[in-house]
């Protein structure tokens, strides 16, 4: 379904007198459907912008993203045209971010909702139903449903990102560590959803800051190195 050749990002860090550094350097993986893949690796190896390059956030220095869409067959994420990617984003590819960045003042349950009539024929009603559903067995108290996530703790904000990310079921879904601020009953609701997500199909790359939880999540593991520079420029 996805295969990712030779993946590199380059970044320059202004701030350390130009020092150039690769994270991913040439990395390489396939995953089939169905499969849920976990990263791991030390901070700063290049983990999350594996995700960003996938989702298109960045675009990678070097290398392809061969990827089987439904919408449009195989297509190379690192060339696709900025409309086609968000075609993507739309129908089959979704991300949790570690932070949840959201519309101000758009209550929790209309952010759910709305992530599922976006893409469904599901009327308000039942979008609304569903989204309510979901973010009561992730432990949000009903009464903060009409409320706007901003006021929230960071594991409260964290359940509502997961929870919109999850509720439209999408193909392949990117996972940037999804249970880092959740304690741990939330975080075992989050791993049984995640589990019922991928016996529904959906096939899954996730980044976990803890060893345990992979372990519950994941098929295979990638290491990464630890990262490299690769040029050290000086005036
Ligand atoms: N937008 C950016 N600009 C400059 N450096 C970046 C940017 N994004 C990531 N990096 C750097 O790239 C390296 C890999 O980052 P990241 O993928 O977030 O690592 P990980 O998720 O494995 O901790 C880090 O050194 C990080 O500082
Ligand atoms: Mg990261």
């Amino acid at each position: 379904m996805l295969s990712v050749l030779d993946l590199t990002k380059r970044f320059t860090l202004h701030t350390q007198g130009g020092k150039v550094i690769e994270a991913p350097s040439a990395f390489s993986f396939s995953l089939h459907e169905g499969m849920f893949l976990g990263l791991a690796g030390p901070s700063g190896s290049g983990k999350s912008t594996v995700l960003k390059c996938i989702y298109r956030t960045y675009l990678p220095t070097k290398g392809a993203l061969h990827y089987h869409s439904l919408l449009f067959g195989p297509v190379d994420l690192a060339q696709l045209d900025e409309h086609r990617m968000l075609d993507l984003r739309r129908t089959e590819i979704a991300y949790v971010s570690q932070f949840l960045r959201v519309i101000p003042r758009v209550p929790a349950i209309e952010i759910v909702a709305s992530a599922l009539k976006y893409r469904s024929s599901a009327s308000d009603r039942e979008a609304l139903r569903k989204a309510a559903e979901l973010l009561e067995r992730l432990g949000i108290p009903p009464r903060l449903f009409d409320t706007y996530p901003s006021t929230f703790s960071g594991g409260e904000q964290q359940r509502v990102n997961i929870a919109r990310s999850v509720i439209w079921k999408p193909r392949l879904l990117l996972l940037d560590e999804p249970t880092a601020s959740l304690d741990s009953t939330a975080a075992a609701t989050v791993v049984d959803i995640l589990r019922e997500l991928r016996d529904a199909g959906s096939t899954m790359i996730g980044i976990f800051h803890d060893r345990a939880t992979m372990a519950q999540l994941a098929d295979q593991v990638h290491e990464f190195p630890q990262q490299r520079s690769v040029h050290a420029y000086r005036d």
